[in-house]
Order: C-alpha cells, then structure tokens, then sequence
C-alpha cells in the first residue's frame, strides 16, 4: 500500500494499495467524517462494486444512498448534474456529509463538480476504479460536466478530502478501456520520468500498484506547483492538443486514449521536426504506444485538425500551448501563434523522419 500526500488548496491523502476497498470505511471515519455518504456511479460500476462499498461504509456507521446514472461520456451533462443536486437535496444531506465517487473518470467529474457546488461545497471523497481515473482525473481537484457547446465546459477547481485506489478493481475493466488508461501513463513517462516510460515496457497491469503511485506522484508534484494551470500543469497536456482534435472530429467515436496517443505522436514528430528532440525519442514512443494496441497516426489532415484544434477552450487569443518533448521524460511549453498552426501540423503528420 503506498500513501502519497498531496498539499494544495485542502491537505488530503491518496491511497493506492490491493483490497483496500474494505478499509475504506474505517478511513473516511476517521479522517472524512459526515454521517451520510452518497455513492455516485455508473450502472456498470454499480453492479459491480456499488453494494459492497455500501455494506462497507454502512459498517463504518455511515447512512448511505446510491445515486446510479447509465455509463458513459453522454451522462456527463448539466440534466445529471442536476438530478444528482435534487437527489443530495431530498437525501437531506448536509455540508458535513460526504459524496463519494465511486467508478472512473465521468463519475469523478460529475460527483466532484455537484459536491464544490452542493450548498457551496461538501465533502468529497474519490474512489477511482478505471486506470485513467487513478493516474489522472481523481488526481488534482479538476471537475466538471459537458455542455452543447463542448466538454468541460462547466467545472471547478475542487479538490477531494481522500482518495482510495483499490488496484483489484481495475481487473473487470474492458480491454480497451485499460488500453486508453495506459496513454495516459505513457504520456508520463515522456513529460517526467524516463524509467517510468522504461518500466511500460514489462505490461502495466502486472505492477499496477508501483505505476500508479508514480504517476500520482508525478501529477501531485505537478498540482502543487501550479494547482489553476498557469503554468506547468500544462505539461499534463502533452499529446492532447492534437488529442482533443482528434476526438471531436470523430463525434467522441475515437476514445480519449486513442486520441492522445495518435496526439503524442504528431506533436512529438513536429519536435523532431523543429529540432526540440531526436529521432530515438520519436522511435520509443511509437513502439511503446503500439506494444498496447495504441494508434500512432491519424487520417485527418494538417487543415481538419487545426481548425478543430482551434476550437478548444484552452486556447489563449492569437496563440495556443504545445507540449514538445526535448527526450524521454522531459517536455517544454511552447507557444504556437494560431496563423503558423497549420503549417505546423503539416510537419507533424509528415511520415517521414
Ligand atoms: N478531472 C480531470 O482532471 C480529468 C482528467 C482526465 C480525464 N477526465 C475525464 O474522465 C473521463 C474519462 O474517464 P474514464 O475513461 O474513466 O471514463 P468512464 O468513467 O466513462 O469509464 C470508462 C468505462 O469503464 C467502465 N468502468 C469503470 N470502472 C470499471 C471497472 N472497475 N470495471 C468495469 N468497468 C469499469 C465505465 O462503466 C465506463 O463504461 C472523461 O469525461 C474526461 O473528461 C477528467
Ligand atoms: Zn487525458
């Protein structure tokens, strides 16, 4: 079991360990408190693991309710987040009660999102059972739910009071779901950690427990630096600019892993291209992302992509941020201006190195 300890705008432990779903009581007790839990999940997590959480936390002396909503990205929007208000409001809960996340990353947004705004803000504990939600969206305090006008749209900076990661939870994940959560570990290894990115090379799902932390690691270190993304935690988006292109091109039919992974490639050969890092970088990269099935290219062309990629909410203004790696394990911002995006891409998608 490895505990990691994050200090931002709450002070708040995660907790990464095997069958640590049972102790989960015993620890929201005695360092969340609260006499209510609200479980929220998708149906597939709650038919998995929905009683047995409710049978622990009951047995830990919490009154608890479930709120179920049906899996997938589409329930991520302002009609759920609103009846999971009116559900906390009929349940009678309090501000010292307690909303838990129970499932992967759309469980995490949208309980994250309605416990900052619940009564302007009530305890928050997440318990991520996808390998995304571990290494990624349960880290760091982000949440939110889509709008029409695009994802994320509506959010907060919120952080959880805890964290539990239970690693045997990950073993019911479909294939590729797993696939998408390994990108984003990847996408670690080439923004921060060399010998994590060497460490893939074993199958992730065989040292789950050691990767995990090291990414959590890696984010909180990250958060703590620069918890409202002034800055470095822009780094997090490497392979996403192109990424998020790539994933509202295809209406969301490519998945966000898929999308990354393709995304990490095209803005690692526009490096290579403009002299940022070498060749070998390119090279492990794209052997490492198809050792797990991943994409490495993309049939959209340079001028598709960037009108897509212009269309995204981080953009300031005249220039967008990309992250280009210089070698594996260490990335740097760069500024784009929006007129030279294009050509950039172009360079990007080039096949030939
Ligand atoms: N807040 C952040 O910082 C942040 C960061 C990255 C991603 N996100 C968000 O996370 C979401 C994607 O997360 P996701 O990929 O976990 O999506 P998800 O929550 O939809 O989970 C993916 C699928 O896996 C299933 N699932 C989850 N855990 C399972 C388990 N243990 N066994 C069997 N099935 C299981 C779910 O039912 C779903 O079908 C997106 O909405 C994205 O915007 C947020
Ligand atoms: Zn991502």
């Amino acid at each position: 079991m490895k505990t990691i300890r994050v200090t931002a705008s709450k002070t708040y432990d995660i907790i990464i360990g095997t069958g640590i779903l049972e102790t989960a009581g015993a620890l929201m007790r005695n360092t969340v408190g609260g006499q209510i839990a609200a479980i929220v999940s998708d149906d597939t997590v709650a038919q998995l693991y929905g009683k047995k959480l409710a049978d622990i936390l009951a047995h830990s002396g919490y009154r608890t309710v479930s709120f179920v909503f049906p899996q997938g990205e589409s329930s991520k929007n302002g009609q759920t987040y609103l009846s999971l208000l009116s559900f906390l409001a009929e349940e009678k809960l309090s501000r010292t009660d307690v909303i838990v996340a129970l499932g992967g990353g759309v469980a995490g947004d949208l309980a994250g999102f309605a416990a900052a705004t619940y009564m302007r803000g009530i305890r928050f504990v997440q318990i991520p059972t996808s390998l995304l939600a571990a290494v990624d969206s349960a880290v760091g305090g982000k949440t939110a739910i889509n709008l029409a006008g695009g994802k994320n749209l509506a959010g907060a900076f919120y952080q959880p009071d805890a964290v539990v990661c239970d690693v045997t939870t990950l073993a019911t994940l479909r294939p590729e779901v797993f696939r998408d959560g390994c990108a984003e570990v990847i996408k670690y290894g080439m923004i921060a950690d060399r010998d994590l990115f060497a460490s893939c090379e074993k199958p992730i799902d065989t040292q789950l427990e050691t990767i995990i932390a090291r990414c959590v690691e890696i984010k909180r270190d990250i958060v703590t630096e620069d918890e409202f993304e002034a800055g470095n935690r822009k780094l997090l988006n490497f392979g996403h600019t192109v990424g998020h292109a790539i994933e509202l091109l295809s209406g969301y039919t490519v998945s966000h892993g898929q999308a990354v992974a393709a995304g990490m490639v095209i803005e690692t050969r526009l490096a290579l291209r403009l002299g940022v890092c070498t060749e070998p970088c390119l090279h492990k990269l794209v052997s490492m992302l198809e050792r797990y099935a991943l994409p490495v290219s993309t049939s959209y062309d340079a001028a598709t992509l960037a009108q897509a990629c212009l269309s995204d909410k981080k953009r300031d203004g005249t220039s967008l941020t990309m992250i280009f790696p210089r070698e594996i394990g260490s990335c740097v911002l760069q500024d784009i201006p929006v007129g030279e995006l294009e050509a950039l891409l172009h360079l990007g998608l080039e096949d030939s190195v």
